[in-house]
């Protein structure tokens, strides 16, 4: 389905709600397998700018490109396959509290495909043993812990085997471990279906450790888009901060704060 190497891209990116673009001329491309990181401070438009990649809010100007398609100059069903491809991870994990971790995880299949159940029943399965939350598979998200939760949300978002998945702060409000085990997740997922990730993220120890390349956005615009590595010296003084090692204190970008600490201020926990 993708025409070329690239999965998730824009060019000469707006935006935002209204008038008044939140992110201004954004352009970028996500490979075939690549994992990119968006990171920036709080309100700097993250979120944002993943929603318009995934093809749930409009550009203000410019252009996206989902494997190959414009999504949103798609009809009904030309965009029906295009989501079938392309897994979506939210926020707040949104799995239904009134269906069990199996169901959840069964939905999408249900859905979007003609699979006869027992073998509906076998991927489900395999999906949870894979994100490691079968042993809770019959259980109601209100009864397990946030990072389970949040390893079935990512069933979930990737039982039709995207090519591409898009997260919207994948770790924060997890306890390190439960955070940790996320990463490792998100880099198996890669490693067995080969999809690509594109994640918000103001976890430091998160974006180490998976990402290939970081795209960095404030002040409205993308102040820099590197690996890790690059960032480091990065002749901005914030960015190279942030990455700094044997840092005490969050420091701050922009207006916002980097609130790369979350991983240590235990909330949830697996
Ligand atoms: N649905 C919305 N309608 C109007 N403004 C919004 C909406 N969602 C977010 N915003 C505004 O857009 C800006 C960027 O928000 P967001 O993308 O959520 O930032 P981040 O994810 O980086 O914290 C903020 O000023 C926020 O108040
Ligand atoms: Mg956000």
């Amino acid at each position: 389905m993708a025409t070329s190497d690239q999965v998730c891209s824009c060019s000469g990116l707006s935006a935002g709600y209204g008038e008044e673009p939140v992110l201004r001329d954004v352009t970028l491309s996500v490979r075939r397998g690549e994992i990119v990181t968006i990171l920036g401070g709080s309100g700097s438009g993250k979120s944002t700018l993943l929603r318009t990649l995934a093809g749930l809010l409009e550009p203000l100007a410019g252009s996206v490109r989902l494997l190959g398609q414009d999504p949103y100059a798609l009809d009904r069903e030309r965009r029906r396959d295009l989501n079938r491809r392309v897994g979506v991870l939210y926020q707040s994990d949104a799995l239904f509290g009134s269906m069990s971790v199996f169901d959840n995880v069964a939905l999408p299949l249900q859905e979007l495909t003609n699979l006869p159940r027992s073998v509906i029943e076998r991927l489900v399965r395999a999906r949870l043993a894979l994100v490691d939350v079968l042993s809770v598979e019959r259980s109601f998200p209100d009864r397990i812990s946030g990072g389970q939760s949040k390893r079935a949300a990512l069933a979930r978002a990737t039982i039709l085997d995207p090519w591409v998945l898009l997260c919207d702060e994948p770790t924060s409000a997890l306890d390190p471990v439960a955070a940790a085990q996320v990463d490792r997740l998100l880099l198996r997922l890669r490693a067995a279906l080969g999809m690509a990730i594109v994640a918000v993220t103001h976890d430091v120890e998160s974006v180490r450790t998976i990402a290939d390349r970081a795209v960095v956005v404030g002040d409205g615009r993308v102040r820099a888009i590197a690996t890790v590595p690059e960032l480091e010296l990065s002749a901005d003084p914030e960015i190279r901060a942030f990455f700094g090692r044997g840092r005490s204190r969050s420091p701050t970008f922009g207006e916002g704060t980097w609130q790369h600490e979350a991983r240590h201020s235990s909330s949830a926990s697996s």
